[in-house]
């Protein structure tokens, strides 16, 4: 079996990943610091999966810790490097946290990468690097705008520094997966979003809304220039996603790369309004959402979504689930975690 690393495993994305991973039969070692997640998300893995993963926990930040680690896991096939503070806003009031938390631990996790035998590695970039992209679809080329919150910079810098590197060192392969909206839970119901505290993205503030943890959904605008007034995403089911981490990994693995840094764009190349997302919640809940307009956010792009074809060509993976299964599946995971 081989073995895959992946930090920031019991996360929300991380912890799908590493289902998919035991599914195409890696052994898979998590490191999290459980500062954003829960040690219970293991259980949830076992008993959907029936194979238990290998836990430590680790502050990706204390740079011997992490050196220490790797001593004793050299056998590493290929590392999915998850781990990091994600909150857009919370990197706006608190952005040396995130750059802490983003870049220091991108180095040391590097620097030990390349003490490995393989050194295959797969980088969580996100959508946030093209900022408010000109043209709809985005496809990799598009320009890397300035980042529009420090969150969104860490990433692009992540992708410099990760640049920089495979350029001295042979053999380091890289792929950078650029995520856009990923929402949704495994059908199981046994994993999915934990957000901690008020939920700043939309799809779990829907859920928790309609599950009465919340009063009123506030839209942020309804005056953007799109077709319904409010902005344009690319929900991914977040099941989907994890399985394009796979699919990179193998790719790794089989060194079928055109070069020892690629990045590619993960969405379902369709775009779809908040209304939209409300109107699929409402479809498949049979729930009224209560929700309310309020004022634009700021840093909130007009629209973002994906070209898939490099990633459907090049990579060979593309999305299957629809709006509407990846809302039902969010809604079902709310509804069993709040016992409804
Ligand atoms: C989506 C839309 C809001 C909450 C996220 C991640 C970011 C990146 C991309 C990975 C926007 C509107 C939201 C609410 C609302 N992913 N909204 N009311 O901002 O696109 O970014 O995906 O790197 O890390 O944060 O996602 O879900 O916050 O917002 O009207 O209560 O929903 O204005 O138009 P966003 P989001």
């Amino acid at each position: 079996m081989k073995k895959v690393l992946v930090t920031g495993g019991l996360g929300f994305i991380g912890s799908h990943t590493v289902v998919e991973l035991q599914n195409k039969g890696f052994e898979v070692v998590i490191v999290d610091d459980l500062s954003n997640s829960s040690i219970e998300v293991i259980e949830g893995i076992t008993a959907i999966t029936n194979q238990k993963p290998i836990f430590e926990k680790l502050d990706l930040k204390n740079k011997s810790a992490v050196a220490q680690f790797f001593r004793a896991h050299k056998d590493i096939s290929g590392v999915i490097h998850f781990a990091a503070s994600k909150a857009v806003g919370e990197s706006v009031n608190n952005p040396l946290l995130y750059y802490e938390n983003n870049l220091n631990t991108l180095i040391y996790m590097m620097k030990e990468v390349l003490n490995l035998n393989t050194q295959n590695f797969i980088f969580s970039s996100s959508c946030t690097v093209y900022g408010q992209a000109d043209e709809m679809p985005i496809t990799e080329n598009a320009p890397v705008k300035p980042a529009e919150s420090p969150y969104g910079n860490t990433k692009q810098i992540g992708e410099e520094i990760i640049r920089d590197v495979c350029n001295v060192e042979p053999h380091l392969k890289v792929i950078a997966l650029r995520y856009f909206n990923p929402i949704g839970a495994h059908s199981t119901a046994k994993i999915g979003e934990l957000p901690i505290g008020i939920p700043q993205n939309l799809v779990p503030f829907i859920t928790q809304t309609a599950a009465g943890l919340r009063d009123c959904l506030s839209v942020f605008g309804d005056d953007y220039p799109t077709p319904d007034g409010t902005c344009l995403r690319d929900y991914i089911h977040v099941v989907d996603l994890a399985k394009a981490h796979v699919v990179a990994l193998q790719r790794l693995l089989d060194n079928k790369q055109e070069s020892n840094f690629e990045t590619f764009n993960i969405g379902t190349g369709v775009g779809s309004s908040v209304f939209d997302v409300i109107k699929s919640f409402e479809r498949v809940s049979g729930k009224s959402l209560n929700y309310k307009i309020a004022p634009r956010r700021k840093g909130d792009v007009i629209s973002a979504y994906a070209d898939t074809k490099k990633a459907n060509s090049v990579l060979g993976w593309k999305a299957k689930s629809t709006l509407d299964d990846a809302m039902s599946s969010a809604w079902n995971w709310e509804k069993t975690i709040r016992n409804l």
